[in-house]
């Protein structure tokens, strides 16, 4: 059913928590289920520092955003904006296909985070 990947990543899920006076928070929700993701970003120049996540959400949903953090981490922006759902999924060595659905909160999540980022950035001028 579930790889060995997913099991790790839902039973001791990485970057588990909020960022205070985070630089992008980034929040989806997934139509299929009901489920919630936020994505919170400490960016320092174009790299991203720190991630956190909170899920409400199943253990896959968890498995997915405890695995996008660990991609990101120490990532540029740009690098990062190239992370697809897919990624997340095959990273994980693949989801059961009744669950693909779940992956789609983490990239997306992450992607929203970039996007409030730089929001936030062309705000201050
Ligand atoms: Fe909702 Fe998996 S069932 S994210």
């Amino acid at each position: 059913m579930y790889s060995a990947k997913v099991m790790d990543h839902f039973m001791n899920p990485r970057n588990v928590g909020e960022i205070p006076d985070a630089d992008g928070i980034g929040e989806v929700g997934n139509a299929k289920c009901g489920d919630i993701m936020r994505i919170y970003l400490d960016i320092e120049g174009n790299t991203i520092k720190d991630v956190k996540f909170k899920t409400f959400g199943c253990g896959a949903a968890v498995a997915t955003s405890s695995m996008v953090t660990e991609m990101v981490k120490g990532k540029t922006i740009d690098e990062a904006l190239t992370i697809t759902n897919a990624a997340v999924a095959e990273a994980l060595d693949g989801l059961p296909a009744n669950k693909m659905h779940c992956s789609n909160l983490a990239a997306d999540a992450l992607h929203e985070a970039i996007k409030n980022y730089k929001e936030k950035e062309k705000a201050k001028g």
